[in-house]
């Protein structure tokens, strides 16, 4: 049986990476992005289905889930990959708008997608989440002198991106039926970082693939990267 994943931001990126190496793995891919024209054209070179979801929107995540439900009728892979740097600015510059955009793309949406998906992973057989966070949520990367993630300040990426890990590991937790992991992709050249990363978004995409097809065996409540397991 085929394993049917959806993705979140999957338009561009390392989403879009995931969904065609996951395509090409033979997954049923469902290409979820906010833009109709932008979701349709990256879901149209890689011929898988392209799903609306503005993972910040209530009624779209809602509509996206039963638009799934229609079509699908199960989830396997849950890859909510979605996020934003927010505005580029000082720290005494940093509003509470600017924090609420970050928090609610970043954090707030993975609840807000979770809670929607859930009941179609409950119809798979080994249902697994994978939320994209990143090195620069970790507590002990950003404090390891050898370490890029500890040479940036950004209170509001970071902080959220912890969140991202810490909420990975509570539902791990709470809902024991589901496989909950936390992916770091590391440093990778995409628009979210204007290409300056330093890994090819391949490598970049290496955590995502790997627990989006380890056996149910590998656990869950973990934080990995493309080399193993990151600490928190
Ligand atoms: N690149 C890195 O070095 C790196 C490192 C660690 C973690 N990450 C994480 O990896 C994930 C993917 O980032 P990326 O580097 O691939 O960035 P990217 O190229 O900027 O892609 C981000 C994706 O998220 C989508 N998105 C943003 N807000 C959304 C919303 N409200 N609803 C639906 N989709 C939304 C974007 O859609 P639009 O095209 O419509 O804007 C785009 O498809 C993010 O969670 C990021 O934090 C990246």
């Amino acid at each position: 049986m085929t394993t049917i994943t959806f993705i979140t931001g999957a338009n561009k990126g390392l989403g879009y990476e995931t969904a065609r190496r996951l395509t090409e793995l033979g997954h049923t891919v469902i290409l979820g992005a906010r833009d109709k024209e932008r979701g349709e054209a990256a879901a149209g070179r890689l011929g898988v289905r392209f799903v609306p979801i503005d993972v910040t929107d209530d009624a779209a995540v809602a509509s996206a889930a039963a638009d799934v439900e229609a079509h699908e009728g199960r989830v396997d892979r849950l890859i909510n990959n979605a996020g934003i740097t927010g505005r580029r600015a000082g720290a005494a510059d940093l509003t509470g708008e600017d924090a609420r955009l970050v928090f609610e793309t970043n954090v707030l949406s993975i609840v807000r997608v979770t809670h929607a998906f859930l009941p179609l992973l409950a119809q798979s057989d080994a249902p697994a989440v994978i939320n994209v966070s990143s090195g620069m949520g970790s507590f002990a990367l950003t404090h390891d002198p050898d370490r890029v993630e500890s040479t940036i300040a950004a209170p509001l990426y970071t902080a959220s991106k912890s969140a991202v890990t810490m909420l990975t590991m509570q539902y791990a937790k709470a809902v024991p039926d589901v496989r909950f992991n936390a992916a770091d992709p590391g440093y990778t050249a995409t628009d979210l970082n204007a290409h300056s990363g330093t890994q090819t978004v391949t490598e970049g995409t290496e955590a995502i693939v790997a627990l989006a097809t380890e056996p149910p065996s590998a656990g869950t409540g973990r934080f990995v990267d493309r080399f193993g397991a990151v600490p928190w």
